[in-house]
C-alpha cells in the first residue's frame, strides 16, 4: 500500500477502505509517513469529506492507535466530557469538579489550543508543576482518589490524534467534521468512561458556523459514541461572543477558579451548570432540574472548588496559586481598547477575539511552539452592556510590543456599538441525543 495512492484517491473524492486508514494511521504513528503527505490528506480529507462509516474507522484506529483506559476497577458510572473547541471556553475546569465533587468519576481527555480557540491542557499547563501527562495507571488511580483527573494525549494515548491535531493546527485543515469528530471520539473511547457529554459550539468563535453544521457534527459524534455502547449525548451552545470575560491560559483558570468560588461571570456560570446537570443527569444522579440544584449547590458550598485543588494537587501542581493568583506569571505589557463611540455593544466577535488572543502569544503560529501562559484578554464588557466613548472595553496582555501592536489590529474589529440593542441569541440552541434533535 502506498500513501501517495491514498492521497490520490481522496483527493479524487472515493472512499477510503479501513484497510488503507489503518494503513496511514499506523504509518503516522510509527514515523514511516512524514508530515507533508499527512498533511497533503487532511486537505484532501477537509475538500471530499469523509463518509460516515470512513469517519468511523478513522475514530477506531485514532483509539487503538495507543493503550486504552481500563476503568473497570472504578465501581460506579464515569463520565467524559468535551467541547468541540471554543473561545474563553473554560467549562471543562468548572465542570469536572462540581461533577466530581457529586460523587460521579470524570476520566477526563482534553487537547491543547487548535486554530483561534484555547485548549484545557494548555490552561492547566500555567499551573506551576502541574502534570498533564502520566502513565494510565497514575490517571487511573486519581480518577479513583479524587475522583477527576484531566490529561491530554500522549505516546501512550491516543497518539494518532496528538501527532495529527497538532498538524492540523498548523496546516489550516481544523475546520473540517469528520476530522473534528473523530479527533474528539477517540480520545473519549480511549478515555475509558460509559458516557459523554459534548458541548458541540455553534457560531463565528467555532469550528461550525452555523446551527445546521453544528446539529450534523453532533449528530454524527452522538452515532460514534453509540456505536461504540457509550451512552452519548450532544448540547449545541452559543459561541458567537467569547464565553465569560477571559480569554488565554492562566487568566482562564482564575476566572474558573473564581466560578467555582460562586462569583464568575453570568454565561460562564450558568452553561457550566447547565453541562454539569446533564453529565449528573446522564450518570443516573436524577432529573434535569433536581441536577442543576446539586451542581449549584456544589459551588455554593464550596466542594465543588475543594475538588478543583485536589485533582490539581494529585497532579502535583501548585494549589497555593489558585487561591493566591499573583503566583501566575504576569504578562510585560497591558494595552487597554477604549470604545470610540457611545451606546450597547452588539457585538464581540469570538473569533476575532481568539485570533488576537493567539496573536498576544496565548495559542501557537506553529507546531510545538512554546505558548505564554500570561497572555490574553480580559474583556471588561460583554454583549448587551451599555458602554460610554472612552470607556475601556477590554485589556490586552502580552510580553511583546511586537505582538500587542499586530493584536490591537485585530482587536479593533470586534466589537459593534450601536443606539440600540438588537436581538441576542440564546445560551444553549439544541439538544442532540440518539432519540433525535430538541431544538430550544
Ligand atoms: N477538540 C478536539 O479534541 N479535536 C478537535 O478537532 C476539535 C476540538
Amino acid at each position: 500500500m502506498r500513501m501517495l495512492d491514498i492521497i490520490t484517491k481522496k483527493r479524487d473524492g472515493n472512499a477510503l477502505t479501513k484497510e488503507e486508514i489503518d494503513f496511514f494511521v499506523t504509518g503516522y504513528v510509527k514515523s514511516e509517513i512524514p508530515d507533508y503527505q499527512v498533511a497533503a490528506l487532511l486537505m484532501a480529507i477537509y475538500f471530499k469529506g469523509l463518509s460516515e462509516p470512513e469517519t468511523i474507522n478513522l475514530t477506531l484506529a485514532m483509539a487503538n492507535s495507543g493503550e486504552k483506559v481500563d476503568l473497570s476497577m472504578i465501581p460506579g458510572i464515569k463520565i467524559d466530557k468535551h467541547s468541540t473547541g471554543g473561545v474563553g471556553d473554560k467549562t471543562t475546569l468548572i465542570v469536572a469538579p462540581i461533577v466530581a465533587s457529586l460523587g460521579v468519576f470524570v476520566p477526563k481527555m482534553s487537547g491543547r489550543g487548535l486554530g483561534f480557540t484555547g485548549g484545557t491542557i494548555d490552561k492547566l499547563d500555567s499551573i506551576p508543576n502541574l502534570q498533564t501527562s502520566m502513565p494510565i495507571d497514575a490517571f487511573v488511580d486519581i480518577v479513583k482518589e479524587v475522583g477527576f483527573s484531566d490529561i491530554g494525549q500522549s505516546e501512550n494515548l491516543v497518539p494518532a490524534d496528538k501527532k495529527i491535531y497538532s498538524l492540523r493546527d498548523v496546516t489550516a485543515t481544523v475546520e473540517s467534521l469528520p476530522l473534528i469528530a473523530s479527533s474528539i471520539m477517540s480520545k473519549k473511547i480511549a478515555s475509558g468512561a460509559d458516557c459523554i457529554l459534548l458541548d458541540v459550539k455553534c457560531g463565528s468563535g467555532a469550528f461550525m458556523n452555523t446551527l445546521d453544521d453544528s446539529i450534523e457534527l453532533a449528530k454524527i459524534m452522538v452515532k460514534i459514541g453509540e456505536h461504540f455502547g457509550k451512552k452519548t449525548v450532544a448540547l449545541v451552545t452559543n459561541m458567537d461572543s467569547p464565553l465569560g470575560n477571559a480569554i488565554g491560559n492562566s487568566i482562564e483558570i482564575v476566572e474558573a477558579c473564581e466560578t467555582l468560588k460562586g462569583k464568575g461571570p453570568s454565561d460562564l456560570t450558568e452553561l457550566s451548570i447547565e453541562l454539569a446537570a446533564n453529565m449528573l443527569n446522564l450518570a443516573g444522579k436524577g432529573s434535569l432540574e433536581s441536577c442543576k440544584l446539586m451542581a449549584k449547590r456544589a459551588i455554593a458550598d464550596g466542594s465543588a472548588f475543594e475538588k478543583l485543588k485536589a485533582m490539581v494537587k494529585a497532579q502535583n501542581g501548585d494549589i497555593s496559586c489558585l487561591e493566591d493568583y499573583s503566583k501566575f506569571s504576569k504578562a510585560k505589557f497591558q494595552y487597554h481598547v477604549k470604545a470610540k463611540s457611545s451606546g450597547f455593544i452588539n457585538k464581540i466577535d469570538a473569533k476575532l477575539c481568539g485570533e488576537a488572543a493567539k496573536i498576544l502569544g496565548a495559542g501557537r503560529q506553529k507546531k510545538d511552539e512554546k505558548i505564554d501562559c500570561s497572555a490574553g484578554i480580559i474583556l471588561h464588557k460583554k454583549v448587551g452592556d451599555r458602554i460610554d466613548s472612552g470607556e475601556t472595553i477590554a485589556t490586552l496582555y502580552s510580553s511583546s510590543l511586537e505582538k500587542q501592536n499586530d493584536a490591537i489590529k485585530v482587536f479593533s474589529n470586534c466589537t459593534l456599538i450601536n443606539d440600540n440593542l438588537n436581538q441576542t441569541f440564546p445560551l444553549i440552541y439544541a439538544k442532540v441525543t440518539s432519540a433525535g434533535i430538541e431544538k430550544f
